[in-house]
């Protein structure tokens, strides 16, 4: 059985982080940018980086790191990783943050879920994995966690003045696919012009994040139409087609 260790936000980790922020900061002005140590499966490592960090102020906090389809393993403090990362480490996370939220509200929580939800169900008699693991199970039930959290969330914090909501990136090119077997990744990847990139991967989260709070339900869950489901001209076409089809002029 592997565990999850603190080093893997060692160093190179860390440099990651600062390499993103310095390319922020000199893509857009003004911004300022700092990068925190941060092991989502270590709640002794959350701690430090909720003490460490220290901000005064806090109006978004989105929840996005995650880890996918990975053969079993424990976190640090000994559950089921997928689950322990994807929800726990993002609940604890939020919990020790909330007081900043409020102090800050109007604030938001944006949780980063994924439409594999669907196929999940919270196994509360196994949350460890242990009876019967299946990596594609343990990381829906991780996704749909995410949502209930928001859920359950919002209902306890909108009248404080902080507002959850969950998203769907929808299929997107980033390092997702490490843990999962090749053949499956090649697969994903031939399809990679149909992947979103990691830009447009950010659109739904983005959109919780800036768009005004009365035309957002919180405790919502967001998700944006595949690439196909995007293009006009395939939209405008379809309109011409279906107008023809009912000999009908709709202009
Ligand atoms: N890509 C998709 O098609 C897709 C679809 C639906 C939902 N999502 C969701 O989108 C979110 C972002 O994933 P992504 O696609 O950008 O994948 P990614 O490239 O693998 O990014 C995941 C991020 O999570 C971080 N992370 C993993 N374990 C962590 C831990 N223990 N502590 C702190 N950070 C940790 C990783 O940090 P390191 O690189 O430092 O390990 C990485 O920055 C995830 O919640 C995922 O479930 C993705």
């Amino acid at each position: 059985m592997q565990v999850q260790s603190t080093l893997r936000s060692i160093n190179s980790y860390l440099a990651k982080g600062e390499q993103a922020a310095r390319d922020i900061m000199r893509e857009v002005n003004g911004a300022n940018v700092v990068a925190w140590q941060l092991d989502l499966a270590d709640t002794k490592s959350i701690c430090q980086f909720f003490y460490f960090a220290a901000e005064k102020e806090l109006h978004y906090l989105i929840n996005n790191a995650g880890v996918a389809i990975c053969p079993y393993a424990m976190t640090v403090d000994g559950y089921e990783l997928q689950f322990g990362v994807n929800h726990l480490g993002h609940f604890f996370l939020t919990f020790l943050l909330l007081d900043l939220l409020k102090h800050s509200a109007p604030s938001r929580v944006i949780n980063v879920s994924s439409a594999v939800h669907i196929m999940g169900k919270i196994q509360f008699d196994d949350l460890s994995g242990e009876k019967d693991y299946h990596p594609v199970r343990a990381y829906a039930q991780s996704k749909l966690a995410n949502i209930l959290f928001t859920r359950e969330l919002a209902k306890r914090t909108e009248a404080l003045g902080v507002t959850a909501y969950s998203v769907d990136p929808g299929m997107v090119n980033t390092d997702i696919t490490r843990h999962i077997r090749r053949p499956l990744v090649g697969l994903f990847k031939a399809f990679g012009f149909m992947l979103k990139n990691p830009a447009e991967g950010a659109y739904t989260t983005i959109y919780c994040t800036v768009t005004p709070e009365n035309q957002l339900f919180t405790g919502g869950y967001y998700r944006s139409t595949c690439r196909a489901g995007q293009d006009d001209s395939t939209a405008l076409k379809l309109w011409a087609v279906s107008c023809h089809l009912l000999g009908i002029r709709w202009r």
